[in-house]
């Protein structure tokens, strides 16, 4: 049954304790690579998810779907066991649910154009602020309309339809380049091929769907397939900020609680700070900020800490220090940074234990219950209760028909939006403009036709012809013929 204990990370002189009602206020787990990150964010999981905590994480090397396994039965685990008299040590598997952009390792996880909003969506598309300015106008006339931005063709239409306006836009809305919208489309483009189709549309993601637990009351453990979308660094790191930004306006004020309602592991964590501009990286900074009243913790995952804003870290209350290396005047300097964040341990060598501990060590620092932190320890990781590294293919699909979300997702929905709006409107001012020109040549032809010999019997087949033709007008293939007609009798002027 879920309890509200101290969580425990390791083994320093004494177990190293997480307070459950102090998790809310962040942490960093860092270190060189194949130090034990994954590992301990992987433990952290396990343990929040005993709590009764539901955990979102992203797995960017896709080791973290044996969660949902018990481990096996290891000489390193036993021993380490041992050593941190853990005394309630099992192993076993946690309740999960596996989401992917693609569609592919887990269930489809979309947003929309306009959840994503202007300033992410610039973000990803990498704008000029000319650029910005055109897209925060295009979201306008959108918006003054009632036309539904949702996935990605809607806002080409939208870009399209305020190209061709731009005249008439000026005066209520401003200037509308045309370089800018240009370039708009060609990002578009990008973003496309880069998997960005699959997550613009719906059915969106409910954030509920993450914060659930499972019959036993544990905390479902949400696991982000993102080796694929790391391909993609701008894609995977805007996508995080967005479900940040997200569970931060929807979720209710709640204040301190005994334990967070949701945590997050960011893992690759700099590519969320990478190229973000000044203004996005003051708005993530509040955002971390005041999520935490929330009850949502966020926890990210870096080699270095000093990959994260120092605004951000600043932050980070409860922090695990794997070993990092010193070979470069550079990594030397990163060390004497990242030791210099802890609040000092007389018996305790920051500088030298960073660069010496083994896999699965590390300096840990977590807040006191009055949210104060206490001095660094350097402990022993807890080994974890699940497997270490993947399971099957086979086995994860198994999971993913069983899950509490299957058949919710799965399949994409294209609803009515600016695109279709768009369409519908400029089929219809087509046809309007083709029976104009219909109406026109028919006229030109009676005319031509009185005035030459035989006149009278030409102008009843032209006539015919003309309005058998009139009367197709509306179905597709009639306009293409109609226009293929017209286009070669009046001179082969093409629209
Ligand atoms: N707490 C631990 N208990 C037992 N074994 C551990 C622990 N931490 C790490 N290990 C062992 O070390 C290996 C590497 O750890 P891990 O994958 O967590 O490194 P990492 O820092 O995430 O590396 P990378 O940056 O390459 O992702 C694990 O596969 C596991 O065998
Ligand atoms: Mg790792």
């Amino acid at each position: 049954m879920p309890t509200t204990t101290p969580l425990i990370i390791g083994q320093a002189s004494q177990p190293v304790p997480l307070l459950p009602r102090m998790a809310n206020r962040h942490g960093l787990i860092a270190g060189a690579t194949g130090t034990g990150k994954t590992v301990t964010l992987q433990c952290l999981a396990e343990e929040f998810s005993l709590q009764g905590v539901p955990v979102f994480l992203a797995d960017v090397k896709g080791d973290l779907s044996g969660i949902s396994q018990p481990g096996k039965e290891h000489p390193r685990i036993r021993e380490r066991v041992d050593s941190m008299g853990l005394s309630d040590f099992e192993y076993r598997g946690f309740p999960v649910t596996f989401w992917d952009v693609f569609g592919a390792q887990g269930h489809p996880v979309r947003t929309t154009i306009s959840e994503l909003g202007p300033l992410l969506l610039s973000r990803l598309l990498n704008l000029n602020e000319t650029q910005q300015g055109v897209l925060a106008l295009v979201f306008r006339v959108a918006d003054d309309n009632g036309w539904l931005l949702l996935d990605i063709k809607d806002l080409r239409s939208m870009l399209r339809y305020v190209a061709e306006n731009a005249r008439e836009f000026r005066t209520l809305y401003g200037n509308i380049s045309a370089a800018s919208v240009g370039a708009i489309q060609r990002r578009l483009i990008t973003l496309e091929s880069q998997g960005g189709k699959k997550l613009l549309g719906e059915p969106a993601l409910n954030l509920d769907d993450l914060m659930q637990t499972d019959n036993q009351g544990l905390g479902m453990i949400n696991i982000l397939a993102a080796d694929k979308l790391m391909e993609a660094p701008d894609l995977y790191g805007t996508f995080l900020l967005w479900m940040m930004s997200e569970l931060f306006e929807n979720l209710p004020e709640v204040g301190d609680r005994d334990k967070p309602r949701l945590v997050l592991f960011f893992d690759e964590a700099h590519l969320m700070f990478d190229d973000t501009p000044e203004a996005l990286l003051d708005k993530i900074e509040q955002v971390v900020r005041l999520i935490r009243s929330k009850g949502v913790g966020v926890y990210f995952v870096t080699q270095n800490p000093l990959d994260i804003p120092e605004n951000v870290l600043g932050q980070l209350g409860n922090r695990v220090q794997h070993a990092l290396r010193a070979y470069t005047p550079k990594d030397q300097k990163a060390v004497r940074a990242a030791a210099q964040t802890f609040r000092p341990n007389p018996k305790l060598d920051t500088v030298a234990a960073i660069t010496e501990m083994g896999v699965g060590e590390a300096l840990v620092s977590t807040l006191d219950g009055k949210g104060r932190p206490r001095i660094v320890q350097r402990a022993l990781i807890r080994p974890p209760r699940s497997q270490i590294g993947p399971i099957t293919r086979k086995l994860r699909k198994e999971l993913m028909g069983t899950s509490i979300v299957a058949g919710i997702y799965d399949k994409p929905v294209d609803r009515k939006s600016a695109y279709e709006v768009l369409s519908a409107r400029a089929e219809q001012m087509a046809r309007e403009h083709e029976a104009q020109e219909v109406e026109k040549a028919r006229e030109k032809e009676l005319k031509k036709a009185s005035r030459g010999r035989g006149g009278r019997q030409r102008q009843t087949v032209m006539e015919s012809f003309f309005k058998s033709a009139a009367r197709a007008v509306g179905s597709q293939i009639g306009r293409q013929v109609i226009r293929g007609v017209l286009g070669s009798l009046l001179g082969g002027k093409r629209r």
